[in-house]
């Protein structure tokens, strides 16, 4: 196995799927109980992440020094390679603040983390931490890689197999980074690859039962992948310990809730309670038009209704939830500096202290690819495991300003036209997530002889490996007529159709 060090960096969890990517198990542990880790996993590599210390302040982290003493492998990235080595007897200068940004590195020396993968006298891009900076390098090593800004971009030990990069090559601005990874792992680190999604399955049903015992556990379905592979996971652990609750917000797409409804108590024969909460929701969200508005109310409401539900079932302790990993970064605020909220996610950590209950969330590591091979792992059907990600606070969020049930039923045939045509299209698996967005805007427009005066249809597609970069997908001009001319002609209220050439940055997916 490999033993991740984490320093607090934003991208640790990206070395985790780097490496279980090329099948090798691995675990994250904060710096502070990685001795401990580190005794019991006796991994056959470490890797160091980064973070946002300098290691120039005083009480800055450091790896246990037990791991530069055992001759295991070390990849040290970022603030990795720094408290490295300052550890081993090198010199870090602090500078300027952390930074981002692309660099190119030039290779000077051949080594095995880059074997078959950069040449000496390339050049080759890498995504760059810039602020400290390793000024004098421990004995013992030497740079092989330099960067304008960086002379010691990579610098390495090849007697005590020690590798330190001063680029990120977990973020995929490092192209060949997924490889170097591999290189370290494999080649250098030697571990055989041969973890996959049955092994995840395995581990999370030990760490569920273990979290969990002989207690009771809601699980929130949204009628999305995420939260049914949750549920489904969690029911082959522990079976008629779980109770589902379905939640329907009345902000659902068109069937949706009868889709699910139907797979949970019929496939599955998993316990399942339907709430109907439409009134209430949209009762509530009557001239919310303010975004983050809308998603606080959707999400207090949730809680709301599923407080009321788990009183009734009585007796749970815990509470499910299919929280993923890029829902985890894009909530935090980064460590140690000004924090932004983008947008309140109502399915993350919402939970309020009342209502006392823990929460199990296992697929907090893993990013959405992940979540569908493993929805196959435990046999989910294609078709639902295939979907398009769909967001927790539904609907609401694709009719900027205020949400009515006659918007909602406009929408809802507009983006079943749209979806439509592109399943007929044979696309709706090249696309990361389609959907249509009603625009609180009415333009004119001329029908027969009569004029309209009635709303704009906006139409998104995108594609993404993880929903945090996006681009808008290049549709077809001829795809986009007939799609535009079905939802003018069959959709009572539209009567103009736009596309959404915006990619992610700088705009999100979702219009809000
Ligand atoms: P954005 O719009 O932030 O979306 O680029 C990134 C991905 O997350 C989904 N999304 C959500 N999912 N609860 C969710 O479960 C939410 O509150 C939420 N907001 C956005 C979005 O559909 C896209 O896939």
């Amino acid at each position: 196995s490999i033993l991740i060090i984490d320093f607090g960096s934003q991208v640790t969890q990206l070395i985790a799927r780097r490496v279980r990517e090329v099948g090798v198990y691995c675990e994250i542990h904060p710096f502070q109980s990685a001795a401990a880790a580190f005794e019991r996993m006796k991994p056959k590599g470490v890797i160091l992440s980064g973070g946002p210390a300098s290691v120039t302040e005083p009480g800055s982290p450091r790896a246990p020094e037990a791991v530069f003493e055992a001759g295991v492998p070390i990849l040290a990235i970022c603030y990795g390679q720094q408290t490295l080595a300052t550890q081993l007897g090198g010199t870090v200068e602090g500078g300027h603040p952390a930074e981002f940004g692309r660099a190119d590195v030039e290779i000077k020396q051949a080594s095995p983390l880059f074997e078959g993968v950069w040449e000496v006298g390339g050049r080759y891009p890498v995504w760059m931490s810039h602020g400290d900076r390793v000024t004098r390098l421990p004995p013992g090593f030497e740079v092989v890689g330099t960067s304008e800004n960086a002379p010691f971009a990579i610098a390495v030990d090849e007697t005590r197999h020690f590798y330190t990069t001063m680029f990120h090559p977990e973020v995929v601005h490092t192209p060949d980074g997924g490889k170097l990874l591999k290189n370290f792992v494999q080649k250098i680190a030697g571990v055989e690859p041969d973890w996959t999604m049955a092994g995840y399955r395995r581990e999370m049903i030990g760490k569920i039962r273990a979290q969990v015992g002989s207690g009771k556990v809601i699980c929130g379905l949204s009628g999305g992948v995420d939260s049914a592979v949750a549920a489904v996971l969690i029911h082959e652990a522990i079976g008629e310990q779980l109770t589902c609750v379905f939640v329907d917000h009345g902000l659902m797409r068109a069937g949706e809730a009868d889709e699910v409804v139907g797979l949970f108590r019929n496939h599955y024969n998993i316990p399942l309670v339907h709430v109907d909460a439409s009134e209430l929701f949209l009762g509530e969200l009557a001239g919310v038009s303010d975004p983050e508005a809308k998603r606080k109310t959707i999400g207090r409401l949730f809680i709301d209704v599923f407080e009321a539900e788990a009183k009734k079932i009585g007796g749970a302790q815990f509470l499910a939830q299919g929280t993923l990993y890029p829902d985890v970064i894009e909530s935090v605020s980064f460590s140690g500096g000004p924090s932004v909220t983008i947008k309140s996610h109502h399915n993350v950590g919402g939970l309020p202290a009342r209502m006392n209950m823990q929460l199990v969330e296992p697929l907090r590591e893993l990013f959405k690819d992940e979540v569908r091979a493993l929805g196959r792992e435990l046999g989910l059907p294609e078709a639902f495991v295939g979907r398009h990600p769909f967001p927790g606070p539904g609907l609401a969020i694709r009719i900027p300003g205020e949400v009515t049930r006659d918007k909602l039923d406009t929408l809802r045939q507009a983006d079943t036209i749209y979806l439509d045509e592109i399943r007929k299209a044979g696309l709706y698996d090249k696309i990361w997530q389609a959907f249509a967005v009603l625009l609180p805007v009415r333009t004119v427009g001329v029908m027969g002889d009569g004029r309209t005066y009635d709303a704009v249809c906006a139409l998104r597609a995108v594609t993404s490996v993880d929903g945090m970069t996006a681009d808008f997908f290049p549709f077809d001009m001829n795809f986009l007529g007939r799609a535009a001319t079905r939802i003018i002609n069959e959709v009572k209220g539209i009567n103009r159709v736009v596309y959404d050439v915006t990619s992610k940055p700088p705009g999100t997916i979702e219009w809000e």
